[in-house]
């Protein structure tokens, strides 16, 4: 957990102007900055940007957040990498409360990582310079029908063909450091001792890897002949795990939101030819099944993830672990989609040979999720008897325990009734579906909490989205609209709660972050709040003092109506109307 104060700090350091810059051109437009919204496809700006609230909002399609939520929704960053990353550009170290790590291990170990990139940076500059003075690789490259500007986009290079070739980058070419980027290779004797130390990478055609952020993580290398390997890759380190990273994303970020859909492919040529050919939106597992991990990271970038699998049965095989990748983030806003090409293609082979319009057919034409799914289960089953309906079910049945409560799984739990002659509720209750879908109420409300409405929901959005106004609010206020909103009051003693944790400093983002997790209820007023034109602070502060009034009054009155219903019997009950009746004077006064 990174302590809430220090997001509130990194967010007043950094501007949000510079963040989204770095990626969005943006122009001053008033008092926003103005700019193609990197969420949607557009072609005439609507996405602004405010410094005044430091946040961002597409009126487009209703994107808006923080810097924070800015660089989590572009780049895929998870939140605590976000806040890492916002914090290295302003100079900023995340503290980490993870005390399981004594503080020196973790230090070194960040040493470490640094040392890592480091090196990887400096060898994959050294194999694109290689590149050029390389006449048969790049021959390679052409015949494989890339053009120098692709090559340069991915950063293609060549590891001469030389024993210790990268002692020329490293003139300590004995570091350890090395190794543990899996660059060179330590090889012993017979008795354990004279280490001979090689390069990994030996006359072969470079592809580096990245992560998300751009830095080089690993490399597969590919021989120009018929050599074995055909790709060698770089082992597992601190910094690379194939398990989570896909190869071409960094690179294929920005056409994946403009397509709306990303499309996986098994090869590292496939990538760079499909970029070369029309297709800028592929990426690729690094020779290993694809992984939850993979689809998460996906399907955070967007809303449509498009597999494509050679029509063999290596393919299928791939094909039905990916599908069990995608189980677990299946749901209702995004699609999960299959494409098998006939048996002898892949992607790059498939277009060269068919074409680009016959292979963006076969992407229209994907399979869906469900229908696949279904496929899968079905199998070779004889649904004419009852033990092949069965057995249709019992394969089906982790499938389905696996995809989250959601409208899909109740429309793949009718299919799948369907084809077996049962009832969805008896698949349910077969399956053990913890939460039942079929009975569940359409739509369950986001929380019990009601979004307020009238004059006490006037003072909260005027609160969040201007913390400071918090010191306008007197005991007197916040047991007003207790007393008219007891709903709302917890609403707004948990705002004014957090304002005061904030102090001084408060401000809207860091108030938007400070709610992410106790969100329900604030999230449309964020949003209209993103929206809205900012207003000048002494008029915001006449809005609240007017509304807090009102409020005032109005529970004065109420409380006036039940005193006069006691017919005031007593002096001590008169006394007390007296006294309110005077209050309700002076409110009134202002
Ligand atoms: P393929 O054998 O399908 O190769 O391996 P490819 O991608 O079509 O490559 P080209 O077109 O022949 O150049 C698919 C993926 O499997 C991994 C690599 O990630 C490769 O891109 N692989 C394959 C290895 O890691 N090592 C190998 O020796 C072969
Ligand atoms: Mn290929």
């Amino acid at each position: 957990m990174i302590p809430q104060s220090f997001i509130q700090d990194l967010l007043n350091r950094v501007d949000i102007v510079d963040v989204v810059g770095r990626y969005v051109p943006l122009k001053k437009g008033g008092a926003n900055f103005m700019g193609l919204c990197p969420f949607h496809n557009e072609k005439s700006p609507s996405f602004t940007v405010s410094p005044t609230k430091q946040f961002y909002h597409c009126f487009g399609c209703g994107a808006h957040g923080t810097a924070i939520s800015f660089l989590i929704e572009y780049s895929g960053l998870g939140f605590v990498d976000a806040v890492k990353d916002l914090a290295q550009g302003v100079g900023m170290t995340v503290p980490d409360n993870d005390d399981k790590i004594p503080p020196a291990q973790r230090a070194e170990y960040q040493a470490k990582s640094l040392a890592l990139s480091d090196v990887m940076t400096r060898a994959c500059d050294f194999y694109r310079q290689q590149l050029r003075a390389a006449p048969p690789a790049i021959d390679y490259l052409k015949g494989r029908g890339l053009t120098g500007e692709i090559a340069a986009r991915f950063g293609l290079g060549y590891s001469p063909d030389e024993w210790d070739s990268l002692r020329g980058v490293f003139p300590d070419y004995d570091i350890e450091a090395l190794v543990e980027a899996g660059l060179v290779i330590d090889k012993s004797d017979d008795n354990g001792a004279h280490r001979k130390r090689y390069d990994r990478f030996r006359h072969r055609v470079m592809f580096p890897i990245r992560n998300t952020k751009g830095q080089v993580i690993g490399f597969g290398g590919r021989v120009m002949d018929g050599g074995e390997p055909k790709y060698l890759n770089s082992p597992e380190t601190p910094l690379f795990q194939k398990g989570s990273e896909l190869y071409g994303l960094f690179e294929a970020r920005q056409a994946i939101r403009e397509a709306g859909y990303a499309l996986v492919t098994e090869g590292y040529m496939d990538v760079v030819a499909l970029a070369q050919l029309g297709f800028p939106q592929a990426v690729a597992t690094l020779g290993t099944a694809c992984t939850p991990i993979h689809v998460q990271k996906l399907l955070r970038q967007t809303d449509q993830v498009i597999f494509s699998f050679d029509g063999d049965k290596a393919g299928r095989r791939a094909a039905r672990r990916a599908l069990e990748a995608c189980l677990p983030h299946a749901s209702d806003n995004k699609v999960i989609r299959f494409l098998f090409l006939p048996t002898e293609h892949d992607p790059d082979s498939y277009v060269r040979e068919m074409g680009a319009d016959a292979f963006e057919q076969q992407i229209q034409e994907a399979m869906p999720l469900s229908q696949f799914l279904l496929k899968e289960v079905i199998g070779e089953s004889d649904l004419s008897t009852p033990e092949g309906r069965a057995r249709v079910q019992f394969d089906a049945k982790p499938m389905l325990q696996a995809l989250p409560p959601s409208g899909l799984r109740l429309q793949i739990v009718r299919s799948l009734a369907g084809v077996t002659q049962s009832t969805p509720g008896e698949i349910e209750a077969l399956f053990d579906l913890a939460k039942p879908i079929a009975r569940v109420k359409v739509a369950p409300p986001k929380s019990k909490r009601m979004a307020p409405v009238g004059l006490e929901r006037q003072i909260i959005r005027l609160l969040v989205a201007h913390p400071r106004l918090g010191a306008e609010l007197d005991d007197d206020a916040l047991r007003a609209v207790a007393h008219l909103a007891p709903d709302q009051a917890q609403m707004l003693k948990q705002l004014v709660d957090a304002i005061r944790d904030m102090g001084e400093q408060a401000s809207f983002a860091s108030l938007v972050e400070h709610l992410r997790e106790a969100g329900d209820g604030f999230d449309t007023m964020i949003a209209e709040i993103a929206a809205e034109t900012e207003s000048e602070f002494e008029l915001v502060q006449i809005e609240m003092s007017s509304a807090v009034r009102q409020c005032k009054i109005r529970a004065v009155d109420e409380e006036l109506q039940r005193l006069a219903s006691t017919n005031l019997g007593n002096e001590e009950l008169r006394n007390r109307y007296r006294e309110l009746s005077q209050y309700k004077e002076m409110l009134k006064r202002g």
